[in-house]
């Protein structure tokens, strides 16, 4: 047993006990979102496909990530790509077929990598054959009762029944021919479900049970805390913006779509059916943008999901202070309900943390960036990036990487608005600049045509010319690139057991020094520090750095917007 680095000072007390070393996988594990349009193009059409990301696979075994999550493969209108689904069953033709998601399915499971499949309760696409049988029977159907139809008001109906917003922009209700209306919470073409109906309750337990017959690990669940509405659709006339989904102070008024107590019920019932596939467990994510996190880690309760993401960390300013109190009332808030914590800074839906840690700290984070905006600073967005990465990975629990974050890869920030596909684009005429930003072809080789991303040189969004400077083969084996960080992070968070630690504060280190010890079952410390301050910071005697998001210092001391895990 090595002790514990006893200077500075540590409380005595654990911020949260380790996990048992032979905990269920999911507790633990890094998980790699896809962005299928984006990863890999097979074909050659300048679009992403199930084939391309077979090939590359090996990549994120080298990288030494536990599981990948897809975004949405399944058939699909693509309105708001793949969050629209037409058939839960299948694959579109633009990603590939049932059998390319065997193959690669087959090949992960070889590689010894988990998958995990987005699944979209909330909504499917208008040209679901289910929503177009009820458009096709009319008001007062049975078929019209799967959705959320209702007439309108005013004397003619000509009025919405009632005054939500979409999160993209503009009303949550589209008028059919017929005069009835319905109700969409995201474009008009994702009708949403009416989730007090059994047989759509049937049909998503079914489906469950496809793609878990099919061999997949889990699921994560799309707009989780948006399926139940509160009885009688009250009014609401606040704007819902997609970061915002759910989230309202502590007094504030519950906004009657999103987080109401019926949802669990559903989530109870899916649990149960995947409990029955027996061992390894297979896993469901929520994403719930709600708040505070005691409702947040409602979702993450024994008998309902597994994990939920911690938007509440993506959303931290880069302050020492509010990082320390997210990490711990974080952990306090899952270890209430004995689920794990998970961590996350980027995703499909949020500004890259690369340039996002490039604006100015405290001002209120855009949803996306455009060539009118001012520019994030790509060094110190870079910086700070790999910091906050070597920070997230050595906490404790699950967490989930993007893909190209472990390239560096800033948003594509003066995109041509005519490239821009991003529903919440067009629907608030571009005041919401959206998110394609974050949704550009990844750079794998520097000197070929769409950086290496598939064989024709257009992309369905374009690449930034400065993505060729961070493709993975201008990193691959570069001492200090930001590819071999996340490698080197990966590797010594597996050796060390840090997923399933303990954690303890570190204190004595100043205000701008976020520093924890993470502690292994047999006392056995890590400690993880970044120094968010304005000075170097001297590690305690006797540390042994083990890795460091950037170089130290002359005199070995962690320089500002740096992270280290070290041991003695
Ligand atoms: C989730 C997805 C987002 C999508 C929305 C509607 O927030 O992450 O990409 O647009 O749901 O399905
Ligand atoms: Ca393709």
């Amino acid at each position: 047993m090595t002790d514990v680095l006893d200077s500075p000072t540590r409380t005595a007390e654990l911020l949260h006990a380790p996990d048992s070393p032979d905990a269920a996988w999911w507790r633990s594990a890094v998980i790699y979102q896809i962005y299928p349009r984006s990863w890999a193009d097979g074909n050659g059409d300048g679009i992403g496909d199930l084939p391309g990301v077979t090939a590359r696979l090996p990549y994120l075994k080298a990288l030494g990530v536990d599981a990948v999550w897809f975004s949405p493969f399944y058939r699909s209108p693509q309105a708001d790509a793949g969050y629209d689904v037409s058939d839960y069953r299948d694959i579109d033709p633009l990603f590939g077929t049932l059998e390319d998601a065997d193959a690669m399915l087959a090949t992960a499971k070889e590689l010894g990598l988990k998958v995990i499949v987005d699944l979209v309760p909330n909504h499917s696409s208008d040209e679901h054959a289910w929503f177009q049988a009820a458009l096709a029977a009319g008001p007062g159907s049975p078929e019209r009762e799967r959705y959320m139809f209702r007439d309108g008001q005013g004397e003619d109906g000509s009025e919405p029944p009632n005054d939500w917003h979409s999160v993209f922009g503009g009303p949550a209700w589209t008028r059919v021919e017929d005069g009835q209306w319905y109700l969409h919470l995201f474009d008009s073409k994702q009708p949403d479900f009416n989730w007090e109906h059994p047989e759509v309750r049937a049909e998503f337990e079914s489906i469950l049970r496809f793609w878990l017959d099919r061999g997949v690990d889990g699921f994560r669940v799309d707009v989780a805390h948006g399926l139940i509405k509160e009885e009688g659709l009250p009014h609401w006339s606040a704007d819902l913006h997609l970061l915002d989904e759910g989230r309202h102070g502590d007094d504030a008024p519950k906004p009657p779509m999103w987080d109401q107590d019926g949802v669990h019920e559903i989530y109870r019932q899916w649990r149960a059916i995947l409990n029955s596939y027996g061992q390894p467990d297979r896993i469901l994510c929520a994403e719930a943008w709600v708040e505070p996190q005691e409702r947040a880690v409602m979702y993450v309760r024994g008998d309902e999901m597994h994990q939920a993401f911690n938007f509440d960390f993506l959303s931290t300013q880069w302050r020492a202070e509010d990082l320390r109190e997210v990490v711990a009332s974080s952990l306090r808030a899952a270890d209430s309900v004995g689920a794990p914590s998970t961590w996350v800074l980027s995703n499909h839906d949020v500004v890259r943390h690369a340039s996002r840690l490039g604006l100015p700290v405290g001002k209120p984070r855009p949803n996306g960036i455009s060539a009118a905006d001012p520019q994030p600073d790509r060094a110190l967005g870079l910086k700070r990036a790999r910091a906050a990465t070597t920070l997230m990975l050595g906490l404790p629990g699950g967490a989930y990487l993007y893909q190209g974050e472990e390239l560096g890869l800033p948003d594509s920030t003066d995109m041509p608005h005519e490239y821009r596909q991003d529903p919440a684009f067009h629907r608030t005429n571009g005041e919401e600049i959206g998110r394609d930003g974050c949704r550009v072809p990844m750079p794998w080789q520097k000197d070929a045509p769409s950086f290496g991303f598939g064989a024709s040189a257009d992309t369905w969004l374009p690449q930034p010319s400065v993505y060729g400077d961070y493709a993975v083969d201008q990193q691959e084996g570069v001492a200090g690139s930001t590819l071999e960080l996340y490698r080197s992070l990966l590797a010594a968070r597996r050796e060390r057991g840090l997923g399933t630690g303990g954690l303890r504060v570190v204190e004595g280190l100043g205000d701008d020094v976020v520093a924890f010890e993470n502690v292994d079952a047999a006392g056995e410390a890590t400690l993880v520090l970044a120094n968010l301050g304005a000075e170097p910071v001297a590690l305690p005697e006797g540390a042994r750095v083990l890795v460091a998001s950037g170089a130290l210092d002359a005199d070995g001391r962690v320089p500002v917007d740096t992270a280290v895990w070290a041991t003695r």
